[in-house]
């Protein structure tokens, strides 16, 4: 199927998208244009052979003629374009930036949601191959840990070649006003440097600083000129433990009785694992020398787990009999059946299990969750 596309606003970009869509002519193919200015309709009804021309683009939206939109609008007409095309059942790319306040960005959302269309903001730079190359670089982790990211854009303005005289009269678009650029330089071409930053970066801002200034477009109303610094959210170290956390929540919720303990026992090891502090059962936590299959094992909380005999005598260790080393074994192997624990042994591995939890995750802070788990209180008489 041949995607059917109607461009809206035919102005200056709409050139390089036409070009764009007529590179894909077995996947898309431009069928309509929409312009308020007859002339640059036709320019670019031109470009694609004729496509019809619509001088208000809810006739487009609503002729059947197009599967989908590509808006290319001032900033101030972004919000009204894209909520009409999804209310029309249109799938819509539209130029950046989305639209000029949050307030708008929640009408858009609440739009493209309840109608189900797609939606795309022309990002274009991300597809940029040297950016591209950059998140993966990231990606790999081949350059560490990253501490700044810088990203940047900077032009001489078609404008600022404009004499004083122009400046009052041609000079004067859309882009020079505040209640239609939305903003100055920075909503515009600051747009691209801002979104590939927050993609290279991929993490939430928590911090802004700016600073905004006007040095040679001085008849539009905001900036030519923005810098802006942020900081970003630390990365969070373990976001596959939150994911066992959850899970865990959700299996204890619906497990049996009888077995929420023993699971109990097994989701704690587990997030005790996923923090790297697997405790070893089947080999000398010190020198790897495989342990005997069965039997009794010496057992180092403060090095980790089972130590062979000569490590056990060197480095002093507790003792695991045969059958806590077994259901330890058990709780360890999510594929295992859950082990059945008496009152005894229950609560011989909730002394091995909180110890650990202390010794390796605790660093000497007071963890009352794990005293209250400890304490039981909802098991008392
Ligand atoms: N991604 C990029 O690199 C890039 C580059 C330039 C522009 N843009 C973005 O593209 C969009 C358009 O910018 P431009 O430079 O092409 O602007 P432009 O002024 O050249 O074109 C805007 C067009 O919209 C038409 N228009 C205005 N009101 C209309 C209405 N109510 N209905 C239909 N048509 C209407 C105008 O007649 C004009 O043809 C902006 O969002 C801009 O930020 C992106
Ligand atoms: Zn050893």
């Amino acid at each position: 199927m041949t995607l059917r596309v109607g461009i809206i606003g035919c102005g200056g970009i709409s050139h390089a998208h036409v070009r764009g869509w007529s590179a894909i002519p077995s996947k898309a193919r431009v069928v309509a244009v929409a312009d308020v200015s007859q002339p640059n309709a036709e320019r670019v009804s031109a470009m694609v052979d004729g496509a019809r021309i619509f001088g208000d683009y809810n006739d487009l939206l609503a002729s059947g003629d197009v599967d989908a939109v590509d808006i290319c609008l001032p900033h101030h007409l972004h919000k009204a374009a894209i909520v009409a095309a999804a209310g029309a059942g249109k799938n819509v790319m539209c130029e950046k930036p989305l639209c000029l306040t949050l307030a708008e960005a929640d009408e858009i959302r609440q739009a493209v949601e309840s109608s189900g269309v797609t939606f795309m903001s022309a990002h274009n730079q991300v597809f940029l191959p040297t950016v591209a190359a950059a998140k993966e670089l990231l990606g790999d982790g081949l350059l560490g840990q990253i501490y700044k990211v810088y990203s940047s854009d900077c032009f001489v303005h078609p404008q600022t070649k404009l004499s004083d005289e122009e400046k009052k009269t041609v000079g004067r678009t859309w882009r020079s006003s505040k209640e239609t650029m939305g903003g100055g330089e920075l909503i515009d071409t600051g747009y691209h440097p801002t979104y590939r930053l927050l993609y290279l970066a991929g993490s939430e801002p928590v911090e802004v600083v700016a600073q905004t200034a006007r040095f040679r477009l001085h008849h539009w109303e905001e900036e030519d000129t923005a810098e802006v610094m942020l900081r970003f959210a630390p990365a969070d170290p373990h976001p596959e433990s939150f994911e066992v956390l959850q899970q865990a929540l959700g299996e204890l919720e619906t497990a049996p009785a009888c077995t929420v303990e023993a699971l109990g026992f097994r989701l704690l090891w587990q997030l005790v694992s996923i923090l790297g502090f697997a405790p070893s059962v089947d080999a000398c936590v010190i020198d790897g020398t495989p342990l005997p299959d069965s039997g009794s094992l010496p057992f180092s909380t403060r090095d980790g787990g089972a130590l062979c005999a000569s490590c056990a005598i060197q480095r002093g260790a507790t003792h695991l009999p045969e059958r806590d080393r077994a259901d330890l074994v058990s709780l360890l192997d999510p594929a295992a059946p859950i082990p059945s624990l008496d009152a005894r042994h229950g609560a011989a591995h909730r002394r091995l299990l909180a110890r650990y939890i202390r010794y390796h995750l605790g660093e000497g802070a007071s963890l009352p969750a794990l005293e209250f788990w400890m304490e039981r209180p909802w098991a008392a008489a």
